[in-house]
């Protein structure tokens, strides 16, 4: 799959207001990752995938003078960060792939993505961006929504028409250890709001029936931790 293709999908749902609806979605789990990063006052973040910024912008206010960069491959995506960004906050948004981010080497203590790795075009190459980017010591903190073991989500590609990384969480942890990356973990983190009563279900897209609903929210998304030797 291109690149462009991605963008020009990204592109459409940023003008649609989708960028809205994954902040909404995304928000809880993001907000408990975020809570137990640990970021230190003056920590440059690097945000990956970052659509129109609202975790960018998060990560930036963690911890004093915390400085972050979002990058997405969808330029509508960043021109949307750009609209929201307050100039009290300190991130800034760059349109770049994960293939080829042309930021400089080892510049970031932290590297976070909520829900966009798997959409990489060439994975290994994404990882070792990533690899490259982070400090010795720095750390990553990948989040995803679509993994082997999440049943229900196995259509996504033929829903939004993109092709996805579809690894299980073994193979998540096997690709970071390829990349060089040491004291890989992985954990579930499962979103507190729940999915509401059945009586009150209504299929979507997504979600056809309650039960699919029920089984990708148990899984919960799956957050990948992985360090830069020092
Ligand atoms: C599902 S959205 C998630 C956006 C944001 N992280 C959030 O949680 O709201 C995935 C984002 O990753 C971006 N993306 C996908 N593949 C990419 C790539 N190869 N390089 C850079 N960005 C990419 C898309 O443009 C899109 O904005």
């Amino acid at each position: 799959m291109s690149h462009e293709k991605i963008a020009s999908t990204f592109d459409e749902w940023a003008r649609a207001g989708r960028d809205v609806g994954m902040e909404e979605g995304h928000g809880d789990v993001v907000e408990q990752v975020v809570d137990r990063l640990g970021l230190r006052p003056g920590e440059q973040v690097l945000d990956l995938g970052c659509g129109n910024g609202w975790a960018t912008r998060l990560l930036a206010r963690a911890a004093a003078g915390t400085g972050a960069v979002g990058v997405d491959v969808s330029p509508a995506m960043i021109q949307r960060a750009e609209e929201l960004h307050s100039f009290t906050i300190r991130a800034r948004y760059e349109v770049a792939h994960f293939e080829d981010l042309g930021l400089p080497d080892e510049h970031f203590s932290r590297v976070f993505s909520m829900e966009a790795l798997y959409y990489a075009v060439d994975l290994e190459k994404a990882l070792s961006e990533i690899f490259r980017v982070l400090k010795p010591g720095g750390a990553a903190d990948v989040v995803i929504d679509f993994y082997a073991e999440r049943t229900g989500t196995e259509d996504w590609p033929e829903k939004t028409g993109l092709s996805m990384n579809r690894l299980s969480e073994a193979e998540w942890r096997a690709a970071f250890e390829r990349a060089g990356f040491v004291d890989v973990g992985t954990e579930r983190v499962v979103d507190r709001r729940g999915i509401g009563d059945e009586a009150d279900f209504e299929p979507s897209e997504h979600y056809p029936d309650y039960a699919t609903k029920k089984a990708v929210h148990d899984a919960g998304s799956l957050w990948i931790h992985a360090v830069k030797p020092a």
